[in-house]
């Protein structure tokens, strides 16, 4: 039975029964705690935990849900039963039946007749697990549904109780397996061999809601859920394995013709040798797992899910090079995939050349570093087996990813292959170094010293309280100060110095804003702010100017934030909020954030996105943007933990290490969400126009928007205004015209070059025809050989030589044409002989060569036309002549 079909009777069955079918949610789910949907219930946790009400009249649904789970990259093939990628089938109950009902519909499904739309296995095959304490669920199977006592085994949390591994939803499960068959391993049940034994429907019995802790088992529970509900998953691709009668899921109909592909393009067998056929594996199932990434908006990338889609293309290029291909392969690999895969996701169809063109570039940057980072990898392996040794140091794998881009991951493997170890430890050093100079330079950059051992005792101690988010003005107490990296007790006139408050309304640069501008005051001291910075994120450095009296420690100062400054960075940040939230809207939640920068009137936004995006696409972001500033949302913030902060949907920056306590910044409810430390207007309306500039690309998969906030952003509307009127009436025409009339103005200069040129042409022609008249007989020849000198082009000396050979082509004709033009310097000039003259044996190449010894120059062509240049003008008479001479003696 086809997968196809499997598919098809799975999701019938269901509907039959009266679930809604939903279709499959992309494989990017906007949850920051996924890299990628894992299991097919991700898409209904908002029902689960009672946040929102399924939208299934019937209180039931059935989905096939595309999956990618990617932790055990290495034991793909090596063991074969996963898949990086694979399709969770799966029912669901949100408080309507319960334990019986879903193991009666599983046991239906499984064990029913083929002609009756079942999957017809033999029940005498099926095994089961329950939760240890679970009788409730080992009374059903055994009472209602008739397995025998022996074959039902109990197992305890880490087996038969199901979470998502992180707070939310769970309960106890039980599992579905079918034994392969003595040749599969030890007789005993799936408790003895889950080879023999494979696992393909596991039925979750969601009622708890589970706390902190790993997905082994070791959580809390933190209470009942308000209904129970039913989540199963069963794998297609463990099913279609079974009923192909294959031996593994990598050769099942989706996957093995990528096999029979890998065996024609790189000349192995596949079922042959164990380590070939794990190399073949990873093919098929990288190859298939990528397709859907890249399908789903993912591109190869440095970072977070465009890593493991690079990770994943190297490792089929890699494995197909090994195998023995040579040159590029992944193409036809995706080729082949989105044909077994079409008939399932008819959206392939419409992108293939999107994805060929993704996979093929990333292997052709691969191969260029493969190349050098091998031979450089041989190079040191040999020497360390030479040595006697079996560790590749960590100098060495850092050199191989520093220099080489090699992951760390590869080296480890070619290391293996060679019968190498890698020095971990020393690999670990080196990356810390290196993270470490990178920082020293960043931070070097922003507050002139490196060293920050003078702060410690602030950052251990007296962390700065910032009060910005409420107050623009507020009193402190100094509590140090800081010139050219030493610590002092006083500042005077003049003076340059970092100073430390025990509070602050300042805002310190982070997270793309600025830092806020202003005043400290005390007596007649006076001290501008010109930028404040944070050290180890406790405390704030006010980068100062004493530009009257003086302070010392412990002297109270009022502290005065910018108001301008302040709320044109607030305008900016906010709107860029707005931005992001626009951008996913049109281009989905693939566009995650790279980068941003914020000052008053301006902001920038970097996101992942390999294309460029569209002038419509750029337009309906700025509508979207100004429809929201026009929406006049408040802007609420609320101070929560991470875990409740990302539960709430909020955006976060994947890799981005926020503290405990986190700031989600709402505008307008779900149209933005993020978690923020930035200063905000109070209401959206409070941005006022945001004037996108454009995008650009910002290199290795991200892109780049700019806009102009507020005022800013109307002095640049206005500009524009400014210059479109400027031209109108310059063009005297109504701005509305300007296209139509510009449109006139570039035909009409159109039409007027063609006619320029069509005149310039009769003037050369009506030329010839006074040059014609100055033919002679020189030998067999009739020769025209002249001097120009009106400065006549190359390209137009050609024309003229080429109309003069056609007046002349009865005969055996000889044009030589020479520009003299002192002016330019060049001295151009042809010959062009007629066809009775090429057969009577002059060749135009020689002629011309004769010709630029006279002046010069050198040039070449055929026999019948031949150009040149030299720069003696005052050659060119004896030049002539000489040409002339030699066809007299012709
Ligand atoms: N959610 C369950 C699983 O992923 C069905 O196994």
């Amino acid at each position: 039975m086809q997968t196809h079909e499997i598919r098809d009777r799975f999701t019938q069955h269901f509907v039959n029964a009266g679930h809604q079918a939903v279709p499959s949610a992309s494989l990017i789910l906007d949850d920051p705690t996924l890299l990628f949907v894992n299991a097919g219930m991700v898409p209904f946790k908002p029902y689960f935990l009672g946040q929102q009400n399924p939208p299934f009249p019937s209180g039931t649904a059935t989905s096939i849900q595309k999956c990618v789970r990617t932790l055990d990259i290495e034991e793909v093939g090596i063991t074969t039963r996963h898949n990086t990628f694979f399709q969770m089938a799966g029912n669901f109950s949100f408080g309507q039946y319960f334990k019986e009902g879903a193991i009666k519909h599983a046991w239906s499904l499984l064990t029913g007749p083929t002609d009756d739309g079942g999957f017809g296995l033999d029940p005498e095959r099926l095994w089961v697990t329950v939760y240890l304490t679970d009788d409730e669920a080992a009374e059903i199977w055994e009472k209602e549904i008739g397995v025998p006592a022996e074959r039902i085994q109990r197992l305890g949390m880490e087996d038969n109780y199901w979470s998502m591994g992180i707070p939310g939803p769970c309960g106890p499960c039980s599992e579905i397996y079918y034994d392969r068959g003595p040749e599969y391993g030890a007789e005993g049940g799936p408790e003895a061999d889950d080879n023999r034994y494979l696992e393909i429907w596991n039925l979750v019995f969601m009622e708890f809601e589970r706390g902190a802790g790993d997905k082994k088992g070791n959580f809390e529970l933190v209470g009942e859920l308000p209904q129970k509900n039913i989540d199963t998953g069963m794998g297609i691709e463990r099913v279609a394995c079974i009923l192909q009668g294959v031996e593994n899921v990598y050769e099942t109909d989706l996957l093995r013709p990528v096999i029979d592909v890998a065996e024609a393009v790189t000349g192995a067998v596949y079922g042959k040798e164990h380590e070939s056929d794990v190399r073949f594996r990873v093919i098929a199932d990288h190859s298939r797992t990528a397709m859907m990434l890249i399908l789903d908006g993912v591109s190869p990338s440095n970072e977070g899910r465009g890593y493991i889609l690079r990770r994943l293309l190297r490792r089929i290029v890699r494995s197909a090079r090994l195998l023995g291909a040579q040159g590029e392969t992944l193409g036809r690999f995706m080729d082949t995939i989105m044909d077994t895969m079409t008939p399932s996701f008819p959206e392939i169809a419409a992108n293939r050349e999107r994805i060929s063109r993704s996979a093929v570039n990333e292997e052709k940057a691969f191969l260029k570093t493969l190349e050098s980072g091998t031979a450089l990898f041989d190079r040191t392996a040999a020497g360390v087996r030479e040595s006697g040794a079996a560790v590749l140091g960590g100098h060495d794998a850092f050199e191989l990813h520093d220099t080489y881009g090699f992951p760390i991951d590869l080296t480890l493997e070619m290391a293996a292959e060679a019968g190498l170890e890698v020095d971990m430890a020393g690999f670990d050093l080196e990356m810390k170094q290196q993270r470490e100079r990178a920082k020293a330079d960043n931070k070097a950059k922003k507050h002139g010293h490196v060293d920050e051992s003078v702060y410690r005792e602030w950052v251990d101690n007296n962390p700065t309280v910032f009060t910005g988010y409420s107050e623009l003005t507020g009193d402190a107490t100094v509590i140090g100060l800081v010139k050219d990296g030493v610590s002092v007790t006083s500042a005077a006139a003049g003076d340059e110095v970092e100073i430390i408050l025990d509070a602050t309304p300042m805002y310190a640069e982070s997270g793309g804003q600025m830092a806020d501008r202003g005043t400290l005051t005390a007596g007649d001291a006076l001290i501008e702010i010109r930028d404040v910075q944070r050290v180890a994120k406790r405390v704030s450095l006010h980068k100062a100017t004493v530009v009257s009296g003086g302070i010392e420690l412990g002297t109270t100062v009022t502290a005065q934030v910018d108001g301008g400054w302040r709320h044109g960075a607030q305008q900016a940040h906010s709107a860029t909020h707005l931005i992001h939230a626009a951008l996913r809207q049109v281009l989905g939640p693939t566009a995650v954030q790279a980068g941003s920068l914020n000052r008053p009137g301006y902001l920038r936004f970097d996101f992942n996105y390999t294309e460029q995006l569209s002038d419509e696409q750029m337009s309906e972001i700025a509508t979207i943007a100004n429809q929201a500033v026009d929406a006049d949302w408040a802007v609420n913030t609320v101070e929560t933990s991470l875990e409740q902060g990302k539960a709430m949907g909020a955006t976060a920056l994947f890799g981005e290490n926020y503290g405990d306590v986190v700031r989600v910044v709402e505008i307008g409810g779900p149209f933005s969400m993020e978690l923020c430390g930035g200063t905000h207007v109070a209401r959206s309306s409070q941005i006022g126009p945001v004037a996108v500039l454009g995008e650009s690309s910002v290199g290795s998969g991200a892109r780049r928007i700019e806009a102009y906030s507020g005022m800013d952003a109307f002095s640049y509307f206005s500009k524009e205004a400014a210059l479109v009127s400027g031209v109108a009436s310059q063009l005297k025409a109504k701005s509305s015209d300007l296209p139509d009339r510009i449109a006139q103005l570039t035909e009409r200069l159109k039409s007027a070059e063609k006619e320029i040129a069509q005149l310039h042409q009769a003037q050369l022609m009506s030329r010839t025809g006074e040059l014609v008249d100055q033919a002679t007989q020189v030998g067999q020849f009739t020769v025209i050989a002249l001097k120009l000198s009106d400065g006549i082009s190359a390209g137009d000396l050609r024309t003229v030589a080429t109309d003069l050979k056609g007046r002349i082509r009865d005969r055996a004709g000889v044009v030589v044409l020479a520009s003299a033009d002192a002016g330019s310097g060049k001295v151009p000039f042809i010959v062009g002989a007629t066809e009775q003259a090429v057969a009577a044996g002059v060749k135009s190449g020689d002629l011309v060569k004769l010709l630029g010894q006279y002046v010069d120059g050198r040039g070449g062509g055929k026999a019948d036309l031949a150009q040149g240049s030299g720069s003696d003008a005052a050659g060119v008479d004896a030049g002539l002549a000489a040409v002339r001479d030699a066809l007299a003696g012709m």
